[in-house]
């Protein structure tokens, strides 16, 4: 067993300065999937260099395809096309939901059998939405605990279908949409509000032709994919932590480059400006149908935010920094619809209260959310990470506004998404 590590923060007196985030997580994942089904070979710069990518590297190499990353974070993938190698053991996603449910569409359309297993947090995962309409589709699932990974998955020829996905979820969308790309005749998936969608444009960029309309997407089985070269935009919702850091200190000057402005992720800009931050997008452009820019942001006073619904789905990895700043915005936040944060690496619901309350923080927590009022003061304290990387980097921020030093407890888990978190956040605080 691995030590577990602990990290000391020290309050701050602002953030600043400009920096680059790494490469986004959501869309790494998915170019890696797809370049798998392509034939030859395609290259990504700026490939998310965190544990959860590294899973969906492993994952596409037992599959057969040559997977390789140089010393400046790009990946090569040589891909097989349609038709995988058959893996000679199990396929670990590690501590990915993520590559777990995507690569289950994947390999539901692969003419052998594969089982794919995680850690601890992942085994405890919700997997039904996946199995079910996968099995639907055609494949044989069966899963040894529950609705849980481990999963064996007996794939074959797939047929289309039309699915309404009961929970608004990116990953269960795009798990349809691969194994319909792999699948005879029409998939169509409804999702019951709009989630990211990289998966949409991840296969577009690679060649495919994928319709919308509201939140209905459509896309027709036995399309071939072309290799693509692209760099891959920075992760905004590894910037969020910056950018919530800098909206929490009047002095504050944050500029971060190259990174994701897709509108179904930015939400979180649109809360820090509601919350009173000035936020400006400059050199913004399109690539592989992704928007990416720079974002400047300096701090002030806002009022009351409310984040449910459709708000709730979009800002879903953004929910616990938001929640752990809330206490020091001047009129605090509530979180109602986020049920679905219970089901995620960690219990993130209880996991932010349990911190908030251990710094001092009034917050009530309700079946789906929460309410923190604003203008408190918060004292350091041991925070738990639950080994959740985003429930660390949250207390860590909340950590730089606290009177005294706050201990983040496994600290390590940042590595999941962001292993210079630390290194980071220390070049930006001023003290
Ligand atoms: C993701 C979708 C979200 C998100 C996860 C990444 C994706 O999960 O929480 O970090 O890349 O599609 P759900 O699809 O379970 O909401």
């Amino acid at each position: 067993m691995r030590e577990l590590e602990s990290v000391i923060i020290r309050p701050a007196r602002n953030v600043l300065g400009s920096l680059r985030v790494p490469g986004d997580k959501s869309i790494s994942h998915r170019y890696a999937m797809l370049a798998a089904l392509a034939s030859g070979g395609s290259r990504f710069e700026n490939f998310a260099p965190g544990a959860d990518c590294a899973s969906t590297l492993a994952c596409v190499r037992a599959l057969g395809c040559t997977v390789e990353r140089d010393a400046q974070g790009a990946v090569t993938i040589d891909g097989l096309g349609p038709e995988l190698g058959v893996p000679s053991g199990p396929l670990d996603c590690g501590n990915s939901g993520s590559t777990m449910r995507m690569l289950a569409g994947i390999v539901a359309g692969q003419p052998f059998t594969s089982e794919m297993i995680g850690d601890e947090s992942l085994t405890r995962r919700p997997m039904k939405r996946i199995i079910e309409p996968l099995t639907r589709m055609g494949a044989e699932i069966h899963s040894a605990n529950g609705d849980c990974a481990p999963l064996r998955i007996k794939g074959g020829k797939l047929h289309g279908i039309e699915y309404r996905v009961p929970v608004a979820s990116a990953q269960v969308k795009t798990s349809l949409l691969f194994a319909g790309l792999l699948a005879e005749g029409r998939t169509t998936v409804e999702e019951p509000s709009r989630t990211r969608d990289h998966g949409e444009l991840a296969l577009r960029a690679f060649g495919a032709q994928v319709d919308r309309s509201r939140n209905t997407v459509t896309i027709e089985g036995g399309q071939t994919l072309h290799p693509l070269e692209a760099c891959i935009p920075g992760d905004i919702s590894s910037a969020a932590f910056f950018l919530c850091a800098a909206a929490i200190f009047p002095e504050s000057n944050l500029v971060i480059d190259g990174v994701l402005l897709n509108p179904t992720r930015s939400a979180v800009l649109d809360v820090l400006t509601a919350m009173g931050s000035r936020i400006s997008m400059v050199r913004v452009e399109e690539q592989q149908g992704e928007l990416v820019g720079t974002v400047t942001m300096a701090p002030g006073k806002g009022k009351t935010v409310t984040i449910a619904g459709a708000q709730t789905a979009l800002l879903i990895d953004e929910l616990p920094v938001l929640a752990a700043i809330a206490p020091f915005t001047a009129g605090g936040v509530e979180v109602r619809d986020a049920g679905e944060l219970r089901v995620k690496e960690s219990d993130r619901l209880s996991a932010v209260t349990q911190n908030l309350r251990a710094m001092g923080a009034a917050v009530e927590q309700t079946a789906d959310g929460w309410r923190i009022p604003g203008s408190q003061k918060l004292h350091g304290a041991e925070i738990e990470s639950f080994g959740d990387h985003r429930i660390a980097m949250a207390f860590a921020i909340a950590a730089l506004r606290a009177e005294g030093e706050t201990l983040i407890r496994n600290s390590e888990c940042v590595s999941i998404s962001y292993s210079g978190f630390f290194a980071d956040l220390e070049r930006l605080v001023e003290r």
